[in-house]
């Protein structure tokens, strides 16, 4: 056979076996291993409702654990999935800190990493694919505007804090991007600050001890999630106070809960924050798996919603 013959043939062989491939990829049922941060909040309940049902449509199969908000059971997670060699492993990292080992075990396994909801602090930004999620520092933000914007009374202006988990990325972010905003008039200031850890008992419990140690010099408390929010209207209810008139109350995900606490006038801002990130996960994924390129960060859109449009964006909230 001649040199040029024995190209062409081995060529279009190359050819056949890249054609197969590629077929074979995009055929190929996907496998993702996601390790949720647990079920902490309503905004957490949507957002693992999401990411089953886009499995579901996008017919991934998803093995899902929840680590109870808890780090090492999320290590422990992702060392099962990378043991099951699983195509693709995507979470919402509890804390920000402490990834760079199990991240490097996927990398050595050659299993991409795609974070949803929350970012890691990593040197090495190789260690996985993509970050899909809010911009956090921008809620804050949002929230620090709203107050500036909005807050009636003269004189000092006495804030307590809810914070998020200690450590994780929504709570440091969402605390600098309000203190950035509110620094600009000093007269805010915040007076009390400690973790609810997102949850409503937390929240509730906090708020009592807020107003035991400053009673009524309390005018605005900012809560890092809903949930934490609306556990601290009933401790402000059962202290006598009116919560959204004594107490200004801002908080972020823009859950339905929190609409119906705006509805019923107790609540006055909330700024979104979307749970809804399954399908651009899935589709994150199948990119992945194909071989394609994807940006390093994919920042969701959200909107703020103040008390007075509650009733009617209500029945247009899915989550
Ligand atoms: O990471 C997102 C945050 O986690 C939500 O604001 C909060 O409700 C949740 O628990």
């Amino acid at each position: 056979m001649s040199i040029s013959r024995r190209c062409v043939l081995t060529l279009a062989g190359g050819l056949l076996l890249a054609a197969t491939a590629g077929v074979q990829a995009a055929d190929k049922k996907i496998t993702l291993g996601f390790a949720q941060v647990g079920a902490e909040s309503e905004w957490r309940t949507a957002n693992t409702q999401s990411i089953k049902q886009s499995a579901k449509d996008a017919g991934i199969t998803l093995k899902f654990s929840d680590a109870q908000q808890k780090q090492e059971n999320q290590i422990k997670a992702i060392r099962s999935y990378i043991a099951q060699k699983v195509d693709v492993i995507a979470f919402s990292p509890v804390v920000e800190s402490g990834w760079e080992t199990v991240l490097q075990e996927a990398k050595a396994a050659k299993i991409p990493v795609i974070l949803t909801d929350r970012a890691v602090s990593v040197k090495d930004d190789s260690l996985y694919v993509t970050f899909i999620g809010s911009d956090f520092v921008e809620e804050g933000r949002r929230a620090g505007k709203w107050l500036l914007d909005n807050y009636k009374g003269q004189g000092d202006v006495n804030i307590v804090e809810l914070q998020g988990t200690v450590g994780s990325a929504p709570a440091i972010d969402r605390k600098n991007g309000f203190e950035e905003v509110i620094k600009a008039q000093p007269r805010f200031k915040i007076i009390r600050s400690q973790t609810g850890d997102f949850t409503r008992a937390k929240g509730k419990e906090v708020m009592e001890a807020f107003l035991k140690a400053e009673g009524k010099k309390i005018n605005v408390l900012y809560a890092h999630n809903d949930d934490m929010a609306i556990g601290a209207i009933q401790a402000i209810e059962e202290a006598g106070l009116k919560p959204g008139k004594d107490i200004i109350i801002i908080s972020i995900d823009a859950v339905k809960g929190a609409f119906e606490a705006m509805i019923a006038g107790k609540l006055n801002v909330t700024v979104e924050c979307n749970p809804q990130l399954g399908p651009q996960l899935m589709e994150a994924a199948k990119a992945v798996v194909a071989g394609k390129q994807l940006p390093k960060r994919i920042v969701t859109k959200e909107g703020v919603f103040p008390m007075e449009v509650a009733a009617k964006e209500f029945p247009n909230r899915k989550y």
